[in-house]
């Protein structure tokens, strides 16, 4: 394939101030939010940019601390700000911009639209309160119902997540119930208003691994069913191979790449996505060793002046020390890699070994036939297993 060299930053990105396309859903241009704290101040969210069409899913994958959580909570503005502050960028949600949004207009949207389900629904979940009261007051204040109608949503809303003598358990407190039950509830909150995107951070990671699956098969089956959008963040790479359409890898507040879920696993570019996908075990192989990414991941108030992965990065050069990377275009128009390897001076310089994705006994090729990721992963998953025993 010959590699374009445009920066996806530069050329042809959205015009700022003017609305996406109807079928765009969310469209967040060139996001900047900064926490402004006594050691200095932490670029979290750095120029993060990404859409997702009406009805369609996108995973947010990257190691602990690199602006996934901030990007969502931006997004659906629950920051404090300060120490929090967003500097630039723009959200587009459902044809509206959100960072200038007033306060008021926020709340219409927020819980209404635009769902969030957290990694631990006790935090989330007030105590003091039983879970009908918590889901019914959300769906008056914004489905403008009266009291009774939201009550009885309020325990459709847990039959359809699954939980058993819901006329029952609608009345029990958060404290009452199991974590599965918990989050299943928290599901029930996020959808209780029909919301056009639910945004899905580390949803299952308090759970244990039964009950995982079966919490994202819920999270699957209500996207289908409502054709709300999703955006699932988490640090398994199973999961997103299995549920989303599109991903975004994310390092040090940056997206360092971004394109369909099977070309950005199964044929990675940037050299931190490689990394990741290497640490799976079918990936690798059976009988080699897994390759953690070496070092660690910088400190905020110290980042590398340019290339922010440098530091454990197999391929790095000179450039990669003086001049921050853009997202260049690799392959497809909305595939990019924040990597000089594909900008104008990376010909000539060794190419991250892509394509390494290999389903045992297939061949290492990622020409015709491949597999899709969601298969490479299941396979990893019976390699860990193999491993374990
Ligand atoms: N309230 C805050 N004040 C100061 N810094 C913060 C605050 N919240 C987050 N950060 C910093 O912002 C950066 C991004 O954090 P974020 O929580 O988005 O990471 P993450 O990718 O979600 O990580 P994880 O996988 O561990 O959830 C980190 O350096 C974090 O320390
Ligand atoms: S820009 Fe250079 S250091 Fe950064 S990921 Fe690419 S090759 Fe590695
Ligand atoms: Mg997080």
């Amino acid at each position: 394939m010959t590699e374009t060299t445009i920066a996806i930053e530069q050329g042809g990105g959205p015009m700022l101030g003017v609305a996406p396309p109807e079928d765009v859903l969310l469209d967040v241009r060139d996001l900047k939010t900064y926490f402004h704290v006594m050691d200095g101040t932490v670029r979290a969210v750095d120029g993060v940019s990404f859409s997702l069409k009406r009805g369609s899913s996108i995973g947010v994958v990257g190691e602990s601390g690199s602006g996934k959580s901030v990007t969502a909570l931006t997004m659906m503005r629950l920051l404090d700000i300060p120490p929090a502050e967003i500097v630039d960028g723009e959200i587009w949600f459902d044809g509206r911009e959100l960072v200038a949004m007033s306060d008021e207009d926020i709340r219409h949207i927020r819980g209404k639209d635009m769902a969030m389900i957290f990694q631990e629904p006790l935090t989330a979940l007030n105590p003091l309160f039983t879970v009908g009261d918590q889901i019914s007051e959300q769906i008056q204040l914004h489905m403008k119902v009266k009291k009774r109608e939201a009550w009885d949503r309020s325990i459709e809303m847990l039959k359809t997540v699954g939980i058993p003598n819901a006329e029952t358990r609608v009345k029990q407190y958060p404290h009452e119930m199991s974590g599965g039950m918990r989050q299943r509830v928290m599901i029930a909150m996020a959808i209780s208003c029909e919301p056009k995107l639910i945004i899905a951070d580390e949803p299952t990671t308090a759970l244990d691994v039964t009950i995982q699956a079966q919490i994202m098969e819920l999270l699957k089956s209500i996207q289908q069913r409502t054709g709300a959008s999703l955006m699932l963040i988490t640090h398994d790479l199973g999961v997103i191979a299995e549920m989303v359409d599109d991903v975004i890898v994310m390092y040090a507040g940056q997206v360092v790449e971004q394109g369909h879920v099977d070309e950005v696993f199964l044929d990675p570019r940037a050299p931190y996505t490689e990394g990741l996908i290497r640490s799976i075990p079918s990936v690798v192989g059976r009988g080699r060793r897994l390759k953690a990414i070496r070092g660690t991941v910088p400190s905020p108030f110290n980042l590398p002046p340019a290339c922010r992965f440098e530091p454990r990065c197999d391929y790095p050069w000179d450039l990669c020390r003086a001049t921050e990377p853009e997202l260049y275009q690799v392959g497809a128009p909305e595939r990019g890699a924040r990597c000089h390897l594909y900008g104008p001076a990376g010909r000539g310089h060794r190419s991250p070994v892509v394509g390494t994705a290999s389903v045992e006994g297939e061949t290492e090729s990622t020409e015709a036939a491949r597999p899709d990721a969601a298969q490479v992963f299941l396979k990893s998953e019976q390699a860990l297993e193999d491993r374990r025993q």
